[in-house]
């Protein structure tokens, strides 16, 4: 059995480290595991513009604890009327690596997004020509849609059309939660990948009714029948470099979640690593590891793979009900539960 696993430093390819006392309270969770991070710019403002991109790389930076290497990779939150020069020039000098398109009203913080993908042209032309990759968050909006139907519905409305409109753009598919996003992306070509959450891996819709209404089960897009969970693990380990380690660890504040009107989001950057590595052990593939954390990102991404390793030991670790900083108590993904890694470092 193996007891020791080592692979080169990963990074998350979609984190949310939110900004101030929040951004203190998490950003050390995610700078111990991972080497980078893509940091999504649902803040309020959002972030729609270079000097906006440098100021919160620089409060990032400044929140990171002593004696942790980390480097957050920043991403341009696009509206209706984003300025495709704009863009070109935060990707040119090296302060933005992607775009972010929430549709509007799609999730947390996203009523400034797009209304209309058409709106883009300009922007999208600019991305494809200049080889800048588009982060979608692949939901419609609609009311009528089933909430559980509108990744699908996007697939087919959005999605397919905009990769037959932009065949070069670079897109990834952000937390995919369906059979329909894997096949999708597994039957596109080398331009399209997606991201993939440890809790779409490892819960299905049962977690979020499980003997009453469990909030931190839930995040958007909302996990699905046990099927979808199936196809995306399958995805996951599949050794395909078109998908890769995603978190979207969101964290709320307890209140917030624990509430008549709970936030979408699930905290899972604290045992990140712990999490997906199950996931890998459990389908009897730890070699496909290394692949899924620490290759295929970058290379999506034309980065360079991180230098240095990681450590986890087969260990039994609890995970506590809460995390608290100061003020702010989250309750993190696998609360209660015992997990059976360690990361070591
Ligand atoms: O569950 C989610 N939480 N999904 C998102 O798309 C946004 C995120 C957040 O910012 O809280
Ligand atoms: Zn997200």
């Amino acid at each position: 059995m193996t007891t020791q696993i080592t692979i080169r430093r990963p990074d998350d390819w979609h984190v949310h480290l939110r900004d101030g006392e929040m951004l203190k309270a998490v950003v050390g969770h995610t700078a111990r595991q991972f080497a980078r991070a893509i940091v999504m710019p649902n803040l309020t403002p959002p972030v729609v513009n270079v000097a906006a991109g440098l100021a919160y790389r620089d409060r990032i930076v400044s929140a990171v604890p002593a004696g942790m290497d980390f480097t957050p990779l920043m991403v341009f939150y696009l509206t209706d009327d984003a300025d495709p020069a704009e863009i070109a020039r935060g990707y040119e000098e090296g302060v933005f690596a992607a775009c972010k398109l929430y549709p509007a009203h799609a999730t947390t913080n996203s009523a400034h997004g797009v209304t209309d993908i058409r709106k883009l042209t300009g922007v999208l032309e600019t991305m494809q020509r200049i080889g800048m990759p588009l982060l979608i968050h692949g939901e419609v909006t609609h009311r009528e849609v089933d909430i559980f139907d509108r990744e699908a519905v996007f697939i087919e409305q959005i999605l397919a059309p905009l990769v037959r409109d932009y065949p070069a753009l670079k897109i990834v598919l952000e937390h995919i939660t369906t059979a329909e996003a894997a096949d999708f992306v597994a039957e596109s070509g080398p331009q399209i990948g997606a991201t993939i959450t440890p809790q779409h891996l490892i819960i299905n819709r049962n977690a979020i009714f499980d003997g009453g209404i469990r909030p931190h089960a839930y995040c958007l897009p909302v996990a699905k029948r046990e099927r979808h969970r199936l196809a995306v693990r399958k995805a996951a380990v599949s050794g395909s470099p078109k998908f890769f380690l995603g978190t979207d660890s969101a964290p709320h504040e307890i209140g917030r979640k624990e509430s008549a009107c709970g936030c979408a989001g699930i905290f899972n950057a604290p045992y990140a690593l712990e999490s997906y590595l199950q996931v890998f052990e459990e389908e009897g593939v730890l070699d496909r590891f290394e692949g899924f954390a620490s290759e295929h990102g970058p290379r999506f991404y034309g980065l360079p793979l991180n230098e240095g390793t990681v450590t986890l030991q087969r260990e039994e670790v609890s995970v506590p009900e809460k995390i608290v900083d100061g003020d702010i108590t989250l309750v993190p993904f696998h609360a209660g539960e015992t997990l059976r890694w360690r990361f070591i470092g």
